[in-house]
C-alpha cells in the first residue's frame, strides 16, 4: 500500500482536483487496493467546504465529480503518508516547516518533479479566470497520470529484486 497526500494552500482549488484525478488513473489502472490518496491544505480557512465551484466546473467538464471536503494537513499527516507532494514551493516551505520537529516524515516532493512538461508551480488559480483553472487540470492531470506510472515501475523494480 502506498500512502500519497496532495498539498495546497485552501485545499480548495488545486490539491482536491490532483486528488480526484490520482484517483481516477488509479482507479482506471485497476490498482485501488494498492493507494490510499488524500488532500489537506497547509492554512484552515475553507476546512469542511467542497471544492471551490470554478475547480468543480472545470472538473465536470472533464466528467469528473469532486467530493472532498478542506481540510488542514496535521501531524499525523506528515508520517501516515509516504508521499507528501506539494502544488508550490510555498506549500513545500510550509510543509518543510511542520516536518521539522517530526521524527519521521513521508517524502517530500513538488507536484511538477512528475511532470513531463516540469519542473515548476502549479499556479494558484484563486484570483483568475476558466483559462487558468483549465491550465491547472491539464497540468495536473499529466502529472498525477506521470506519477502514478513512475510509482508502479518502482514497485515493479522493487518486486523483482525480492524486496
Ligand atoms: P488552493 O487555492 O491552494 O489551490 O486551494 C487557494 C484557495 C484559497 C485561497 C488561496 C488559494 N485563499 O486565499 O483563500
Amino acid at each position: 500500500m502506498t500512502r500519497i497526500l496532495f498539498v495546497c494552500l485552501g485545499n480548495i482549488c488545486r490539491s482536491p482536483l490532483a486528488e480526484g484525478l490520482f484517483r481516477q488513473h488509479v482507479e482506471a489502472a485497476g490498482l485501488t487496493d494498492q493507494f490510499e490518496m488524500d488532500s489537506a491544505g497547509t492554512g484552515n480557512w475553507h476546512a469542511g467546504e467542497l471544492p471551490d465551484p470554478r475547480t468543480r466546473a472545470n472538473a465536470a467538464n472533464h466528467g469528473l465529480t469532486l467530493a472532498h471536503r478542506a481540510r488542514q494537513i496535521t501531524r499525523h499527516d506528515l508520517n501516515h503518508y509516504d508521499y507528501l507532494v506539494c502544488m508550490d514551493q510555498n506549500n513545500l516551505a510550509n510543509v518543510q516547516r511542520l516536518t521539522a520537529a517530526a521524527k519521521r516524515t513521508g517524502k517530500l516532493i513538488l507536484m511538477r518533479a512528475y511532470d513531463p512538461k516540469g519542473p515548476g508551480d502549479v499556479p494558484d488559480p484563486y484570483q483568475g479566470g476558466p483559462a487558468d483553472f483549465e491550465l491547472v487540470f491539464q497540468i495536473l492531470n499529466r502529472s498525477t497520470k506521470a506519477m502514478l506510472q513512475e510509482l508502479v515501475t518502482y514497485h515493479t523494480r522493487l518486486t523483482e529484486a525480492g524486496q
